[in-house]
């Protein structure tokens, strides 16, 4: 039979002082009652000798407030997503706050169930990288002044605080630098659907071909276990590519895998550049040309962004639609086209 935890009443009666005293001295509030030292030295002794547990839930019922953050991301071990959610979590638990985490793998009703889970949690604020579809469930959320914050990805329909980066510009110029080096029958493999980041590298990939009168070339992958079956197809039956630009790291990860199985080099036969940058893809041979997303700044704007929200109760902070910029890491994947 399990021990009956001890609650507040329980330690109040037992010590013979008031359920509101022991409730002021667990909660950090002793000194602004007005609570005699002694006092509060003899509840904490008490507390510690019991091995008393604060019920957190009971806790978040009578106050509101869990002291927990939801963080909703596509994959929490890919490393773009696995950073980020590092970076958010060192930073909410310095400002008193716990992470609960999980994955969407862009899947509608999975995001629907963690939103309903964090509900019944209370968590006290949201932070989404969301699928296509979850509009309805974000807005009831924004509705029921529950602090939200987007990131990597935000709902054009939905007035929400967003941090992205400028993914457009960002696949422009990867490709023209592609271009600048001399290859002209580029390829672009990489995930595709209406999230508005992919729309926008796709975008940008076009734009900086159309400049130059070159011909796209444009593998769109599912966001599928494996890819292996895919991109080795289409690279199969394109023997004019001379350059890639991979859409996320996920897809590169796979494409650099296929191109050594089909014997193809990089970047002599085919150069290579991936969006996202990451130790796997500097530690390869040769290093791979990368763009490279800030995350430790995309992490500090999230959670700044959340935390202003939470301290203010919500009230009167206008959404903020963030917009960052990448770096083109160049390495050795990508080199001038010998002439
Ligand atoms: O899989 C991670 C990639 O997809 C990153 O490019 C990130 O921006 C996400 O959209």
């Amino acid at each position: 039979m399990s021990k009956k935890r001890l609650s507040i009443v329980d330690i109040a009666n037992n010590l013979n002082i008031s359920k509101t005293t022991v409730s002021f001295i667990l909660n950090g509030r002793a000194k602004e009652k007005r609570i005699s030292t002694e006092m509060v030295d003899k509840v904490l002794k008490y507390v510690k000798e019991v091995g008393y547990k604060p019920n957190s839930l009971a806790k978040s019922l009578r106050t509101g407030k869990s002291n927990t953050i939801g963080l909703i991301v596509e994959d929490i071990s890919n490393p773009f997503f696995g950073s980020i959610a590092r970076l958010i979590e060192d930073r909410a638990y310095k400002n008193g706050y716990k992470i609960i985490y999980c994955s969407t793998y862009n899947d509608m009703q999975k995001t629907r169930d963690m939103i309903n889970m964090f509900r019944d949690r209370h968590v006290d604020g949201y932070i989404i990288a969301p699928p296509q579809g979850v509009e309805e469930d974000i807005a009831s959320l924004i509705n029921e002044s529950m602090p939200v914050v987007l990131f990597d990805r935000y709902l054009p329909t939905i007035d929400t605080d967003y941090v992205v980066v400028n993914n457009q510009f960002s696949a422009y110029n990867a490709t023209q630098y592609l271009v600048g080096q001399g290859y002209k029958n580029i390829a672009l493999i990489t995930f595709a659907n209406d999230q508005t980041q992919m729309v926008d590298r796709i975008r940008g990939y076009q734009m900086a071909l159309k400049e130059h009168g070159l011909k796209q070339l444009i593998k769109e992958l599912p966001f599928a276990e494996d890819l292996t079956e895919s991109i080795t197809a289409f690279l199969k039956s394109r023997k004019g590519i001379d350059a890639v630009l991979f859409g996320t790291n996920r897809d590169a990860t796979y494409g650099i895998k296929i191109m050594h199985n089909l014997g193809i080099r990089i970047p002599e036969d085919i150069a290579v550049i991936s969006f996202d940058d990451s130790d796997a893809f500097e530690l390869h041979s040769p290093p791979i040309t990368t763009v490279a997303q800030p995350v430790e700044d995309m992490a500090e704007h999230i959670i700044t962004i959340l935390l202003d929200k939470l301290n203010n109760n919500g009230v009167g902070t206008k959404n903020q639609s963030i917009v960052l910029h990448t770096d083109l890491v160049v390495r050795g994947s990508s080199q001038p086209v010998k002439k």
